[in-house]
């Protein structure tokens, strides 16, 4: 008997179903002898608590194009791991001692960054563990793409596509705010396919006098509007020459909801102009998966079913060079992948005329 746990961890993306379908399928359907499937219930919290249910065919009949998660997830910080839960409850010990019970031969991780760390860690302990990546951010390393970028990429730039004809009939300036926690990957592709005319990105510090004089140079050009894409995390060359202390503390005395209506307030005052923000947030998440998610969810979802089946362990499935990869763990625990300043597609879009505000 082959015995495979299955959880979902973090914010959870469109092609998280479809790619558990695909390790469901090319486990059972590979196996050469009888498979049980046990899901985990609300990422990491199912694994401790010990609430999992049997999976079968008919839980994985028609999820290709469903998003969310059927099993539901949940964030558990890795630097809270350590600590006892309220009722003084071991986490790490509780996982362990729930694999064990279950006698499981692997566990399936899909998570971004904070859930692989948990699950290097769980690797260290001595429990099988197969990753994948799953993210709208794009930012795990060790892969050139992760599940949910793709999807989330085309309702962001539906957004910024959407907010053309209404900044151009009022002459509006409209700022975007996408997400993408510390890094722009997400605002960054949309931005370059919804026509935006500036990007800002949390790698590259912005200067508000160069992001004025772009809106005053395109009012010179007649240009009735412009469109910035602002990452939720991008920050202005004076926040970023802020000690952490000082720019904690002007966030916790921060008077807006978030950077975009700060900048918002900072052009409408030096401009005159009248300003937008629009801030689509968890729709960027929701919704099925788009075609390319749903092959790249389906071809990462059959390769870790294949490492189940071969047990090629303590790895999270990679793509690279449009191969699926095998990525030790330990590689990929606590990095990020952020967009270089220097990068090529930076280049590209600046030759295009887009401003990023440096
Ligand atoms: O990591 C995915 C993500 O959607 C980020 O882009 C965003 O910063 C964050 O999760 C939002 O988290 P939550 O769903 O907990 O509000």
């Amino acid at each position: 008997m082959l015995r495979v746990g299955m959880l979902t961890s973090g914010g959870d993306c469109q092609a998280l179903n479809a790619t558990m379908r695909g390790v469901y399928k090319a486990v059972t359907n590979n196996a050469k002898e009888p498979v049980e499937f046990y899901g985990f219930e609300d990422g990491y919290k199912g694994l401790m608590y010990g609430k999992f249910r049997l999976l079968n065919d008919d839980d994985f009949s028609n999820i290709l194009t469903v998003g969310g998660t059927i099993l539901g997830t949940s964030r558990v910080p890795f630097k809270q791991i350590h600590e006892p839960d309220a009722n003084g409850l071991d986490k790490v010990a509780a996982m362990k001692e729930t694999y064990h019970k279950l006698q499981l031969n692997c566990l399936v991780m899909l998570g971004g960054n904070g859930s692989t760390k948990t699950a290097n860690l769980l690797s260290e302990e001595g429990l099988n563990v197969i990753t994948l990546p799953k993210t709208i951010d794009n930012d795990t390393w060790g892969t050139d793409m992760t599940f949910g970028f793709q999807s989330a990429v085309d309702i962001a730039t539906r957004c910024i596509d959407e907010i053309h004809t209404t900044a151009n009939s009022h002459g509006r300036v409209f700022i975007v705010e996408i997400m993408g926690h510390k890094v722009g990957w997400l605002p960054l592709n949309a931005g370059i396919a919804g026509g935006a005319d500036i990007i800002l990105l949390p790698e590259i510090p912005y200067d508000i006098n160069k992001v004025i004089e772009v809106i005053e140079e395109r009012d010179k050009q007649g240009k009735r509007f412009t469109i910035i894409a602002m990452a939720e995390g991008a920050i202005s060359k004076e926040d970023a020459a802020l000690s952490k202390k000082e720019y904690k503390k002007k966030l916790m005395n921060f008077p807006f909801p978030s950077p975009s209506y700060e900048l918002a307030e900072l052009i409408k005052t030096k401009t005159g102009r009248e300003v937008r923000v629009t801030v689509p947030g968890h729709v960027q998440r929701g919704g099925a998966p788009d075609p390319y998610d749903r092959v790249f969810a389906s071809r990462v979802g059959a390769v870790a079913g294949m490492y189940v089946l071969k047990k090629k362990y303590g790895v999270m499935v990679g793509y690279k060079d449009r191969e699926m990869v095998a990525v030790p763990l330990k590689e990929v625990a606590g990095k990020l992948k952020t967009v270089d300043p220097n990068a090529n597609i930076i280049k590209e879009a600046k030759s295009l005329g887009i401003s990023f505000g440096d």
